[in-house]
């Protein structure tokens, strides 16, 4: 099995395209569209994403230790104060969907250091995926939507650390006290020829208790939940990071570090405001992983270049439709 990635346009730091072609064995081209077209479904929601549709916006500050300055010369990484827009979500491509029903929840983050050296971030509660290929992760996701997912898991024994992993999680009653992982490795960078492999985490830090009862019948039980929490009180998350030593694979994201790995915590995440996402700033964002400053680099993980190739898409398609929809309802106003 063979793929190859052509980088199509990258533009400064901020916007990232890339053309992914895969060959399946089937003789067939697996495109960026492929991967949004089966993520989508049959009917798109217009306007929204086309994974990880439901969730809200939220903004706070990264409070930064610098303990990780000694690896990289990235802005938000030294000693300081840096401003972040978030976003909590749901995997899945309804916006409607129940949210304490998701297998998977994320949140992602944009740090905004003032040297418009911005730092992307899509964080999952799972520590590891699957399978290591966008290939694989197509067929994963083929799998999902013909309710066959065990019997891809028995053809795929890459997939034992994601499914012993799957056998022991409890999803918690709040978005507050999740741990969300970077999955991908990704390089720190302080000097030329200087790099450390590093994985990293969003530890929760809960400093109060949940703030109102969770009502299992309401679609959007989490959201109110972390709404309420956040009235009476900030929600913070230690980021962590996971040095890599030479027996870690950083191209393979099916494997688990070992916990005697050196850890380092970069800093607090406080988190001090939430937003409807259709009134908030993070919904015409695109947290494509391979936006990145300097001092952090993409590692050859293959799923980091289908990542930023299908948040493209995805974001290009619900943009031009937020557009239309814009044009439509002035022409009738
Ligand atoms: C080949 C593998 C993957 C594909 C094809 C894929 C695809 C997508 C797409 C199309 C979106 C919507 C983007 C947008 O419209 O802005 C998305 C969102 C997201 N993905 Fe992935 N994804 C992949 C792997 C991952 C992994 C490994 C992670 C976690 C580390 C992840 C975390 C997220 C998160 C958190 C969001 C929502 C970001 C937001 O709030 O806007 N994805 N993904």
């Amino acid at each position: 099995m063979r793929a190859y990635f052509m980088v199509a346009a990258l533009v400064g730091s901020v916007s990232a395209a890339f053309l992914l072609a895969a060959n399946l064995g089937t003789g067939n081209a697996l495109s960026a569209q492929d991967f949004v077209d089966l993520q989508q479904g049959s009917t798109a929601h217009a306007g929204f994403r086309r994974a990880h549709a439901k969730g809200f916006c939220v903004a706070g500050d990264f409070i930064s230790s610098g303990a990780l300055a000694p690896f990289s010369s990235a802005a938000v990484l030294q000693a300081g104060r840096y401003p972040f827009i978030g976003r909590f979500s749901i995997a899945g491509n309804n916006p409607l969907a129940p949210d304490l029903k998701a297998p998977v929840r994320s949140f992602a983050i944009t740090l905004l250091p003032e040297t418009a050296q911005q730092w992307r971030i899509a964080m999952n509660t799972p520590p590891v995926l699957a399978v290591g290929t966008p290939e694989k992760f197509y067929l994963q996701l083929q799998a999902i939507q013909n309710n066959s997912v065990p019997q891809f898991f028995a053809e795929h024994p890459e997939s034992q650390a994601f499914v012993k992993w799957r056998s022991t999680y409890q999803a918690s009653s709040s978005f507050a006290s999740e741990r969300y992982h970077s999955i991908n490795a990704f390089y720190l960078q302080k000097a030329a020829g200087q790099q450390q492999a590093v994985k990293w985490a969003a530890v929760p830090m809960l400093t109060s208790t949940i703030s109102s009862e969770l009502d299992e019948t309401d679609a959007d039980a989490l959201q109110k939940e972390f709404f309420a929490r956040l009235n009476a009180g900030m929600v913070s998350f230690d980021w962590q990071f996971t040095l890599g030593t030479d027996a870690d694979d950083e191209n393979n994201a099916t494997v688990l570090w070992p916990d005697s790995n050196v850890q380092i915590s970069a800093g607090t995440l406080q988190i001090h405001q939430a937003t409807e996402q259709l009134d908030g700033n993070c919904n015409a964002l695109n947290f494509d992983p391979l936006v990145l400053p300097r001092g952090v680099a993409p590692t050859a993980d293959p799923i980091l270049r289908a990542r930023a190739a299908a948040y493209a898409e995805s974001h290009r398609r619900r943009a031009r439709e937020v557009l239309v929809q814009s044009v439509v309802g002035d022409q009738h106003e």
